[in-house]
């Protein structure tokens, strides 16, 4: 494969036929692609008229108001039952998701987590506000968790491993829980970017102790902001319910629990009437989401796959892949970056998604006295990789762009 370095150096100036658009010639499209809001694009009557009526309410609070709060357990009862756990709580977003399940499974002073080194930084800052201490495991070419990286990094202090489903793409869970189960660790799933997944048929979220959402606007389904904490285990969801509610025991219904009234330090991470409302809708329309995402991404795959100088990261269980991104790597990082810009000119959105660094690359990390060079296969993938992120409304010709743009900047970059 034979790189040509002069391409995409974005210096020429006039347009040139057949030329990169990042050196003067014309892109493949100028109309800009939907951006990656799979739930928000979706968005119709169905969530205005469920905002009208609990707004008509005047209840907009879960546990009481001057009509009959009910949106905020509807929700989490047919999230449960979505994800297949025992239970399910709404939170106001998937960092309180994380802090509430971190919190719910012992994490705190003097414990230490392991985490994979490329997430977003939630992952790591969640626990760092339990005041525990994380601890970065390398990731493999799928981009996710390597799970024979755990036990290397194991600690006695350690009591917890976060595997994060990023992308929509499962992590390999038999391995991590065969390797937690062996070392007594607590799984904590972050499946903020894959609600709806699922690994060997299993919904993500509820394989392991516990399994916490995200439902910003990016997510594959969305009220804005919200969050929510699976879990089968009573204990956990006493612990996660009072954390959440400032140490109150006041779920109506689905958690039996004998106690009531303030016992436990807690916070405020509740989810509102509004949020629930809008979500209930939301999780009517995963499947044709999950649908439309696998669709895309099938069509993005097809096209790109085998290009010079592209290689997709594996996916552990393509069935259960949500599809909210294509990832893929270039032979180097400087070429990536390359890539990136040129593919980006040609009017198609890429990325390289958190910086192409790994969650310890930034400076308050730093300041925290992690060092570069811990996970070096983590640097070096992170380096190298490029993101799509996919969205429900791109049509066959947006598709087909997207191709044309890689095709067109990959030709050019490696001639043969
Ligand atoms: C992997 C991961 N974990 C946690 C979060 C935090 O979720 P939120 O933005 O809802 O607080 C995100 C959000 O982007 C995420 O991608």
């Amino acid at each position: 494969m034979k790189e040509v370095t002069g391409i995409g150096s974005g210096r020429a100036t006039t347009a040139r036929r057949g030329a990169l658009a990042i050196d003067g010639g014309k892109p493949v499209r100028t109309k800009p692609l939907d951006g990656p809001y799979p739930g928000a694009l979706m968005m119709g009557r169905e969530e205005e008229r469920a905002a009208v009526e609990v707004i008509r309410s005047k209840s907009l609070f879960r546990y009481y108001g001057p009509g009959k709060p009910t949106r905020a357990l509807a929700f989490e009862e047919a999230f449960a039952s979505r994800i297949g756990t025992r239970f399910a709580l709404g939170v106001n977003s998937g960092t309180s998701a994380l802090r509430t399940a971190l919190m719910a499974a012992g994490v705190g002073p003097g414990v230490d987590v392991l985490v994979p080194a490329f997430s977003y930084i939630a992952t790591s800052h969640e626990v760092v506000a339990c005041g525990g201490r994380p601890v970065f495991v390398e990731i493999d070419d799928s981009m996710l968790i390597d799970p024979s990286d755990i036990e290397n990094r194991m600690t006695p202090a350690a009591r917890v491993v976060t595997p994060v489903h990023l992308f929509g793409s499962p992590a390999d869970m038999d391995r991590i829980s065969a390797v937690a189960r062996r070392l007594g660790l607590r799984v904590v799933e972050d499946c903020a970017q894959s609600c709806g997944a699922t690994y060997r048929g299993q919904p993500v979220g509820g394989i392991g102790d516990a399994g916490i959402f995200s439902f910003q606007l990016n997510k594959l389904i969305t009220a804005g902001e919200g969050g929510a904490v699976c879990t089968n285990d009573p204990e956990l969801a006493d612990r996660a319910v009072r954390h959440h509610d400032h140490g109150n025991y006041r779920m109506p219904g689905n958690i039996p629990n004998p106690f009531k009234g303030v016992q436990t330090f807690g916070e405020n991470l509740r989810m509102t009437e509004l949020t629930a409302a809008i979500l209930r809708v939301q999780l009517g329309r995963l499947d044709d989401i999950l649908g439309r995402l696998r669709y895309a991404k099938r069509s993005i795959v097809q096209q790109i796959e085998g290009l010079p100088g592209l290689r997709l990261a594996s996916v552990p269980d393509p069935e259960g892949d949500a599809s909210a991104a294509v990832m893929m790597f270039a032979p180097t990082a400087d070429l990536a970056k390359r890539i990136v810009a040129a593919v980006q000119a040609e009017g198609v959105r890429v990325i390289q998604q958190y910086g192409g660094v790994p969650m310890y690359a930034a400076p308050q990390m730093a300041a925290a006295g992690y060092r570069m060079g811990q996970c070096p296969r983590t640097e070096d993938l992170a380096g190298r990789s490029i993101m799509i992120g996919l969205t429900t409304t791109w049509s066959d010709k947006d598709l087909a762009d997207i191709g044309r743009a890689f095709r067109k900047v990959c030709g050019a970059f490696f001639p043969n």
